[in-house]
């Protein structure tokens, strides 16, 4: 059986911690302008279901800094659609490429792919989880802090599939996280049990008020109120979310905060031009440690798993 990354918590703290120590060696060996090539001949697929710039881009460019290539497989590969099932396109794909990282709308369809394939699969996005985003933020925060353990994240806006893997990755960590949204976004009792289950006694705190959530964090977060395929309820979500906005008000209750957002944002909806291109924003160091976090995996993932 590979080894997969479907949701943050198939890696242990500890592990996590291993996947962070290679990609700080490849990218201080990067700035002095070193490439290492860990997996020459290896070929990684890039199945998207999705729209994607960096998850793509820095996967694609990850296989070249490490000697090897990739392949980018969008709608016309048939991937789940009635062209064949995922099972077969699973087994058959697992047989050219060394891993695949896959973008799907559904979860399942990224387990069923998981279960077909030989190869690590890993998450490059799905509706209830997007692991990779949430190891580079976590990543970004030990750079500016020094540290992470007993740190608090406050995630304004949609418990969605980045607070999700980001309140796994905090708790896992030993961090505290507190998701602050209208209550019928919070996350469900199901995921709660589930993050007490695998991270005994772990801070995870859900509020409606964003600035009682802000105060003290080291990291102000947020994303958008309405993810991909979830355009319909753009209306209804934008009246929920609307005294959520990320802007200078609430960041002025948390002055020692970094301001963090996976990106693509919508400025102006959950954050303000302000915010986003202020002081305290991370956003394009966070974006760029997609590359070097996920160089990292990939070495320790596919070294692992052969
Ligand atoms: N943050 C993130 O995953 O961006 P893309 O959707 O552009 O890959
Ligand atoms: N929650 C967003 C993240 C995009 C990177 C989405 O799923 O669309």
């Amino acid at each position: 059986m590979p080894r997969h990354l479907l949701v943050a918590e198939d890696l242990t703290a500890h592990e996590i911690e291993a996947v962070f120590a290679v990609t700080r060696d490849l990218q201080v060996k990067f700035d002095e302008g070193i490439r290492e090539p860990l997996m020459p001949g290896r070929v990684l697929a890039l199945v998207f279901e999705k729209p994607s710039l960096r998850t793509r881009v820095s996967f694609q460019t990850a296989m070249v800094h490490l000697g090897g290539s990739s392949l980018f497989l969008g709608a016309d590969t048939g991937f789940a659609s009635s062209r064949e099932s995922v099972d077969d396109f699973g087994k058959v794909l697992s047989q050219y490429v060394d891993g695949i990282v896959c973008r799907t709308k559904s979860h399942d369809t990224l387990e069923a792919l998981a279960a077909s394939s030989s190869v690590p699969v890993i998450n490059g996005l799905s509706d209830a989880s997007h692991p990779c985003q949430a190891l580079a933020d976590i990543y970004t925060l030990r750079q500016h802090a020094g540290r992470v353990q007993g740190l608090k994240l406050a995630f304004v806006g949609d418990g969605n599939n980045v607070a999700r893997s980001l309140a796994m990755v905090s708790a896992l960590l030993g961090m505290r996280f507190v998701l602050a949204g209208p209550e019928a976004y919070h996350f469900g009792q199901d995921f709660l049990d589930h993050v007490a289950r695998i991270a005994p006694g772990a801070e995870l705190i859900q509020t409606t008020d964003p600035h009682e959530a802000v105060r003290d964090a080291a990291v102000v977060y947020t994303d958008v109120w309405a993810s991909m395929g979830q355009e319909k309820e753009r209306e209804e979500r934008h009246k929920a979310f609307r005294a959520y906005q990320v802007n200078a008000a609430l960041m002025a209750s948390a002055p020692e905060a970094i301001f963090m957002h996976c990106l693509p944002a919508h400025r102006g909806e959950e954050v303000t031009d302000e915010v986003i291109d202020g002081p305290q924003s991370v956003v394009i160091q966070e974006a760029a440690n997609r590359l070097h976090v996920q160089k990292g995996l990939i070495a320790w993932l596919l070294g692992h798993a052969n």
